[in-house]
């Protein structure tokens, strides 16, 4: 997920094949936030290659810097100004050198903050909000016409049909593995979360937009597809004979595309993880044992507060209804400490509630009051003393439950896609059903290959693992 380290390459390819050509401009884009940036971030390159742009990795010989941002938690939102700072001066050097630098702002912090951006950070040329990219070679073109611009309007078309597909080199660059965004937004409102404000509503790609985009990565050798969605089991569209579809039947649809041998999706929300899709868990052999289902607190009381819509109960309930149809499903979830009113004896709640699930993996937070969330109006906050504590114990427990999770495969044979050489010489690195790196002697296969591998013992994050 480094797209700095892919994008390397790139220069590599297109200097050789643009040796005579005048020099290209180039755009170095930075990603913060989910993996929706990730993708987004591609997109939005592949819009600026067709305006001829190639990606660098050296914000230094750049003649556009595009920060995708995030604005889940304060921190997240506040590195993008201090970022912008240090992209400030580097434009005052350049000018008088006769070459500009133009400042983009994209992703959440654009959608969230839209012209208050350029009044905090004059430096900016263009704001631009995650459902208007399929205009950036347009507002670029405006840009250079001197106004500076801010474009968060949701757009009435859909971004999807106008924004480029990446060249087959392009999609085989960038790897064997790929996210693929089939619904983006979200209406649930959890009090603490911006997401519904950044995203906009739920929106679902049609059928046959994600078939075609799943193609053609098969097509250019991407064996491993991870559907991205903010609530991508609410995905649902019309099948290819006008029947209504849900992300089970979507899954089962894409497995069909040959060369795709793995799939996954996040992230869910347990109100949505319907029967046909629970089934494809049993049914479906593409689709890989892990799942991410946050439930972000163990306390009803805080779930109702948080207005997550479920209890406790209703979440275990589901995850045996889930390791019935699939027993070696890996689970994995979010939490947030110290939400509003959060005591000591539900903190004690949701500890509880780790223990019974036992996560293969988790992502744990300090809860961070976003403005014009409910939770932020919300009594009652808890120190941030508080909320490090709690998160440190949380913490240790979900590591250890990790680890305990890695010792468990050693000795066993498990199905590893190579994914690409590794750090040390002699080595390539897979990944593991479970989304664990897997390092392997770099004769076990090649990259696009998916082996069988015996664990032999585990790193801090890792798995060592030699030919079975
Ligand atoms: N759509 C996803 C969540 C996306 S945000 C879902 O519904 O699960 C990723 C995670 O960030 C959330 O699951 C939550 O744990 C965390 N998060 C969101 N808002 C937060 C806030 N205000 N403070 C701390 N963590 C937050
Ligand atoms: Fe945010 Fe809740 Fe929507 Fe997830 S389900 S994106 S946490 S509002
Ligand atoms: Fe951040 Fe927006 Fe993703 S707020 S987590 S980049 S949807």
């Amino acid at each position: 997920m480094d797209l700095n380290t892919t994008e390397r390459n790139e220069i590599g390819i297109a200097a050789d094949s643009l040796a005579a050509a005048p020099a290209a401009k180039k755009v170095f884009v930075k990603t913060y936030g989910c993996q929706m940036n990730v993708y987004d971030s591609q997109r939005m390159t592949d819009a600026l290659a067709a305006d001829g742009y190639v990606a660098t990795d050296m914000v230094d010989d750049a003649d556009l810097v595009l920060l995708n941002t995030c604005h889940i938690r304060e921190k997240a939102a506040e590195k993008v100004y201090s970022e912008l700072g240090r992209i400030r001066d580097m434009k005052a050097e350049r000018a008088g050198t006769g070459r500009e630098l133009l400042i983009g702002v994209a992703g959440c912090v654009a959608q969230a903050e839209g012209a208050e951006i350029i009044r905090r950070a004059p430096a900016v040329d263009l704001v631009i909000g995650p459902q208007t990219y399929h205009r950036l070679p347009d507002v670029l073109a405006r840009v250079r016409g001197g106004e500076k611009i801010v474009e968060t309007d949701y757009a009435v078309e859909d971004k999807f049909e106008h924004l480029p597909q990446p060249k087959r080199a392009e999609v085989a660059r960038r790897g064997v593995t790929a996210f693929l965004t089939v619904q983006e937004g979200c209406d649930k409102f959890c009090t603490f979360c911006v997401v519904p404000y950044t995203r906009g509503s739920e929106v679902s790609r049609p059928v046959a937009q994600i078939v075609a985009e799943a193609e053609r990565l098969a097509e250019a050798g991407v064996r491993e597809v991870t559907l991205l969605g903010q609530n991508v089991n609410a995905w649902h569209g019309e099948g290819e004979k006008g029947e209504e579809w849900g992300l089970g039947r979507l899954l089962f649809r894409l497995a069909e595309i040959p060369g795709l041998a793995r799939l996954r999706y996040t992230t869910s929300h347990p109100r949505d993880m319907d029967d046909e899709l629970i089934a494809a868990h049993r049914d479906l052999p593409a689709l890989m044992p892990y799942l991410h289902l946050p439930v972000q607190s163990g306390p009803d009381r805080i779930l109702k507060a948080m207005n997550r819509r479920h209890t406790a109960r209703d979440y275990l309930a589901l995850i045996d209804r889930i390791r019935a149809a699939r027993g070696d499903i890996a689970m994995s979830g979010d939490f947030i400490v110290g939400f509003p009113g959060e005591t000591e004896a539900d903190f004690e709640a949701t500890m509880q509630l780790v223990r019974e699930v036992d996560y293969a993996s988790a992502f744990s937070f300090k809860y961070s009051p976003r403005p014009g969330t409910p939770g932020a109006e919300m009594p009652d906050h808890v120190p941030e003393a508080v909320k490090d504590d709690r998160l440190q114990r949380l913490q240790a427990l979900l590591l250890k439950q990790q680890q305990d999770f890695g010792a468990s495969l050693v000795g066993r044979t498990i199905g590893t896609l190579i994914e690409k050489p590794g750090r040390q010489a002699g080595q390539k690195v897979g990944r593991s059903p479970w989304l664990q790196p897997v390092i392997v002697d770099e004769k076990a296969g090649e990259i696009g290959d998916i082996i069988e591998v015996r664990i032999t013992r585990t790193g801090y994050n890792s798995l060592f693992a030699e030919l079975a």
